[in-house]
């Protein structure tokens, strides 16, 4: 795939998805402060304007940094003389590697010989003893080697993998959690090595769909050592090698709290907490399986959730009836009251390491695997989401786009 193409797609997608309305509000509140294009070139190639600038967000200017400021020539030049090491083949490894591979930048794998990761890689067309290594192999060829075993694992592993990230390598992560709580994990990153963090906002999966389709996930990055002094720049070049549209910059430390703070809330744990409640008052009062799924899940997730993401929370009011919105806007404060001391405890609990020794045990455990599908299992054995396969099974495209 061609860079510049999925640059231009990626802006004829967002150019088709944009609503008048929402145009109008782009303009108004983004305003470039930085490095900014003479005025000519603007509108006859927006490519040319795009780049590293400093954007403000609601009032707050952060510096963000767009794959327009690295066309496909100058990344390949870039890494010319590196080999990215990917260790670990989960669903990160999987996108990140793949991504970059399809850059055309120099890729290798390293995961344990046996193990489901061997096997998803081989079916990937990594090549043992070509591209597919075992761990400390893979180490020894790369140059940049990036950490992407799960978060457990990077702790069990990193006492036979910290002697082979020798002078010369840079430390790639996807997740402060190793560095950042290292009284728990004892992953001590070597003094005289770059350290630094990609971490796309959304699954792997996301990672590689949206790079297929030309578009690009939103990641943020950091540097937590710089021995090069060229640190800041490899982690934006390899963010956009892996398939990021845009990153923005934060710490090892704002990273990995907010992260696990926001999977565990509304991302994950506090969407399907919510869903739950909401369907089994509806069942309590007698409404049949299908209404409830259809008022909780369906209409959130088909109508509501993705008028949101395109252009904003009033857009989606405005979408809805004015009985809706007056109720809406009523109970909204008190949803918000009831759900921040739950939030505050979160929070806490994430700063206090709390939520990070629980993952350790758990996600440390031989049996992670079968463990974790157990509670899946569980739920997806609950009503409302045996509800929701033929609910789903009734959409029109059923079938269409399975994953
Ligand atoms: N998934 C996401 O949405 C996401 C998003 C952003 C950042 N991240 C971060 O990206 C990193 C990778 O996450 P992930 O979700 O892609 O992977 P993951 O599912 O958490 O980890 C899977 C990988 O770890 C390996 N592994 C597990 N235990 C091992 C052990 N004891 N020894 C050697 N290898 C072991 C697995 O190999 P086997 O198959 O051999 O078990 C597999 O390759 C993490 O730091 C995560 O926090 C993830």
């Amino acid at each position: 795939m061609s860079f510049s193409r999925s640059s231009a797609q990626a802006l004829k997608q967002a150019v088709k998805f944009a609503a008048p309305a929402s145009r109008q509000v782009a303009r108004r509140s983004v305003s470039v402060l930085a490095r900014q294009a003479p005025k000519a070139a603007m509108g006859a190639n927006l490519g040319a304007v795009r780049g590293v600038k400093t954007l403000d967000f609601a009032g707050t200017k952060e510096v963000v940094y767009e794959r327009a400021d690295w066309p496909l020539d100058k990344l390949q030049d870039y890494f010319k003389n590196d080999t990215l090491a990917m260790i670990g083949y989960g669903s990160q490894g999987h996108g990140q590697s793949l991504n970059a591979r399809d850059n055309g930048l120099n890729v290798i794998v390293g995961v344990r010989k046996g193990g489901e990761s061997w096997k998803q890689a081989q079916e990937d067309g990594w090549v043992p003893g070509e591209t597919l290594f075992d761990i400390p192999e893979a180490i020894n060829k790369g140059t940049i080697i990036m950490n992407l075993l799960s978060d457990a694992a990077q702790s069990q592993t990193w006492p036979e993998i910290a002697p082979l990230i020798t002078k010369g390598k840079t430390l790639y992560f996807s997740h402060g959690f190793s560095v950042v709580y290292k009284d728990d994990t004892h992953v001590i990153p070597p003094k005289d090595v770059d350290v630094i963090l990609v971490a796309p906002k959304g699954s792997g999966r996301t990672v590689r769909t949206l790079f297929l389709e030309g578009r690009g996930i939103n990641s943020s990055v950091a540097v937590y050592q710089d021995v090069t002094g060229k640190a800041t720049e490899k982690a934006v070049g390899i963010a956009i090698a892996v398939g990021s549209g845009y990153c923005y910059e934060t710490t090892f430390e704002k990273e990995v709290f907010s992260d696990l703070y926001g999977e565990r809330g509304v991302l994950m744990g506090g969407i399907q907490g919510m869903f739950l409640a909401q369907y089994e008052v509806l069942r309590k009062n007698g409404h049949s399986p299908s209404e409830a799924f259809n008022e909780t899940v369906e209409e959130a997730t088909q109508s509501l959730f993705p008028l949101i993401g395109k252009y904003g929370m009033d857009y989606m009011y405005n979408a809805c009836s004015t009985t809706a919105r007056r109720g809406a806007l009523d109970w909204a404060p008190k949803f918000r009251d009831a759900n921040l001391p739950v939030f505050e405890a979160l929070y806490k609990s994430v700063k206090d390491g709390s939520e990070t020794r629980r993952s350790l045990e758990f996600n440390g455990r031989k049996t992670y695997r079968e463990d974790l599908q157990k509670e899946l299992d569980e739920i997806d054995n609950q009503e409302i989401w045996r509800a929701g396969k033929t609910v789903r099974a009734l959409r029109p495209d059923s079938g269409k786009d399975e994953l």
